[in-house]
C-alpha cells in the first residue's frame, strides 16, 4: 500500500511533459480489434490501466506487447487473431472499467459478446443503458445473466439512427466502434465531441472505416466489410496538462506544458485567466503564470467543450485558496464530490449537496493525511498538500498510478519535495 507525501508550502514552476491521453490510448487499443493482423499505437502512458486493458486483449486472443521509450511512455503492438475469444470475465472488468469498450468491437468482429457489468464505481453509478439501446438499435439481442452483459447478432449489426440521451462518450466509442463494420449507415445523433473521440475516429478512418462528422454532435458511419490494421499516435492527455495547469494556478506558480493541443483545454485555461492568471498558448504547449492570489471563480462541468468533470477536483483546489466564493457545479457523475470530505480534512472550507459545492476561499489550507478515492481526486489532494503548512501524506496512491505516469517524479522536477513511501494497509473496518 504506497502513500504520496509532499511538502507545503510549495509553489509549481518549470516545464512538464504530458504523453497520450489515457481515455483515449485504451480505446484506441480496443479498436484495433476491428482488424485481424498487427496495429501499432504509439505515444502510450505507462500507467496500471494501459497495462491491464492488454491483459484484457489477451484474454480475447490477442499478442500484446509495450516497446518501453521512456519512463513515462510506450508504444504497444497488438496482433490480433482471425478469431477472438468475446467474453470478458469480472475479474478484469472490475479492475478496468473501462474494458466495457471492448463491447462494440467484439459484437462487430464475434457476432457474440459477454462482457461482465462493471458496475459503479468512486465517482458515480456509471449506467450502460445508451450503450445497449444503441446496440439493440443495430439489431443486436441484449440480455443479462449472472452479472454479464450478452449482446448477439448472429446475421450481423446493421445501419441505424440512434440518438443518445447523453452525450456519453463511453457509448458514442462503443456504438462507433459497432458501425464501422456493421451493414449501412449508422447515424449517431448527440454524440460526444470529445477530442478523444475524434482521436478514435482518426484511427478508424485510417483503418478503412468510413465516418463523417467526428468532433460534432452528429456522426455518420458507412459500414464497411473489413478493415485493415494500422499504426497511430495518441493524442496528448488534456487531464493530465489540466492537473498541471491549474496546479501552477493553485500554487502561485509559473508552469509551461508541453505534448498538447491548448484547444482541448480552452474553457479550462479561460477559468484560470479569469481568476487572475496569465496563459500563453502555442500549438503543442501552453504555459500558466499566477502571480498573485487566485480570485474565486465559479466552474460548471459539461461533455465537451464544457469544462471537463476530470479536472473537477483541480477546481476545487484553486477555489479552496482563492481570494472570494466559487460555485462548482457537477453534471457528469453522481460521486464526484465525495472526495470532498478529504478536501475538508486538509482545512477546505467546502459545503456541498450532491452537484454543488460552495467553497470559501482560505490563504491557505493545513496538511493532513487523506485517502484518494479515484484518479483525479488523488491528485488533485496531492496538489492540495502543497498548499498547506506541512506534510500532506496522500494514501492509496495505486488510483493515482491508474493516470498519471511517474507522478512524483513530475512533481519534483517542478520543484517540489514529494516522495512515495509504503505504508501500512488500512484496516478494513474501523468500529
Ligand atoms: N451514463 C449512463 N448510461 C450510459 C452511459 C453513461 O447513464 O449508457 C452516464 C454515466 O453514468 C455518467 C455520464 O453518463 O454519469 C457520463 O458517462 P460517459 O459515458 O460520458 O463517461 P465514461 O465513458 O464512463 C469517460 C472517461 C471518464 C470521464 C468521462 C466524462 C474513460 C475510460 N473514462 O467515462 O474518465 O470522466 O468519460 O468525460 O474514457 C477518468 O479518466 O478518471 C475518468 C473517470
Amino acid at each position: 500500500m504506497d502513500v504520496i507525501q509532499v511538502q507545503g508550502p510549495a509553489r509549481l514552476a518549470g516545464e512538464v511533459a504530458v504523453v497520450g491521453a489515457k481515455n483515449s490510448a485504451l480505446k484506441l487499443m480496443a479498436a484495433a480489434l476491428l482488424a485481424t493482423g498487427e496495429s501499432v499505437i504509439t505515444n502510450i502512458p505507462r500507467i496500471t490501466d494501459i497495462a491491464l486493458m492488454g491483459e484484457v486483449l489477451r484474454r480475447l486472443g490477442c499478442e500484446v506487447s509495450f516497446t518501453e521509450r521512456s519512463k513515462t511512455l510506450a508504444d504497444v503492438r497488438i496482433n490480433v487473431p482471425e478469431t477472438l475469444n468475446p467474453e470478458a470475465d469480472y475479474d478484469l472488468v472490475r479492475r478496468l472499467r473501462a474494458s466495457i469498450c471492448v463491447l462494440g468491437p467484439l459484437l462487430a468482429r464475434c457476432g457474440r459478446v459477454r462482457v461482465a457489468h462493471p458496475g459503479g464505481d468512486a465517482i458515480g453509478s456509471r449506467g450502460l443503458d445508451m450503450h445497449v439501446a444503441g446496440l439493440a438499435r443495430m439489431g443486436a439481442e441484449i440480455s443479462g445473466e449472472h452479472g454479464f452483459v450478452i449482446a448477439e447478432a448472429p446475421s450481423g449489426l446493421k445501419g441505424a439512427a440512434i440518438w443518445l440521451d447523453f452525450p456519453s462518450v463511453g457509448a458514442t466509442e462503443n456504438l462507433l466502434m459497432a458501425a464501422v463494420l456493421a451493414k449501412g449507415e449508422t447515424e449517431i445523433d448527440n454524440a460526444a465531441r470529445e477530442p478523444e473521440i475524434v482521436d478514435i475516429c482518426t484511427m478508424l478512418s485510417s483503418m478503412g472505416a468510413d465516418i463523417e462528422g467526428a468532433g460534432s454532435s452528429k456522426l455518420v458511419v458507412r459500414g464497411v466489410a473489413a478493415l485493415s490494421p494500422t499504426t497511430h499516435a495518441t493524442i496528448g492527455d488534456r487531464i493530465v496538462a489540466g492537473t498541471w495547469a491549474f496546479g501552477a494556478a493553485m500554487t502561485q506558480g509559473d508552469v509551461t506544458v508541453t505534448g498538447i493541443d491548448p484547444a482541448y483545454l480552452e474553457i479550462a485555461l479561460d477559468k484560470i485567466v479569469q481568476a487572475g492568471g496569465m496563459v500563453e498558448t502555442r500549438p503543442d504547449s501552453f504555459r500558466v503564470r499566477m502571480d498573485n492570489r487566485p480570485r474565486a471563480v465559479d466552474v460548471v462541468t459539461l461533455p465537451f467543450p464544457g469544462f471537463a468533470t476530470d479536472l473537477l477536483p483541480m477546481a476545487i483546489g484553486l477555489a479552496a485558496v482563492a481570494d472570494g466564493v466559487s460555485l462548482v457545479t457537477e453534471n457528469i457523475f453522481d460521486g464526484r464530490f465525495m472526495f470532498v470530505q478529504e478536501m475538508i480534512r486538509l482545512g477546505a472550507d467546502i459545503k456541498t449537496d450532491g452537484h454543488h459545492a460552495v467553497v470559501r476561499g482560505r490563504e491557505r489550507l493545513s496538511s493532513a493525511e487523506v485517502r484518494a478515492t479515484d484518479i483525479r481526486a488523488g491528485a488533485g489532494l496531492v496538489i492540495a498538500g502543497l498548499l498547506t503548512d506541512g506534510t500532506t501524506v496522500v494514501r492509496h496512491a495505486h488510483h493515482i498510478d491508474r493516470g498519471y505516469p511517474d507522478f512524483v517524479s513530475d512533481l519534483r522536477g517542478l520543484g517540489v519535495v514529494a516522495d512515495r513511501v509504503e505504508a501500512p494497509a488500512d484496516p478494513e473496518y474501523i468500529i
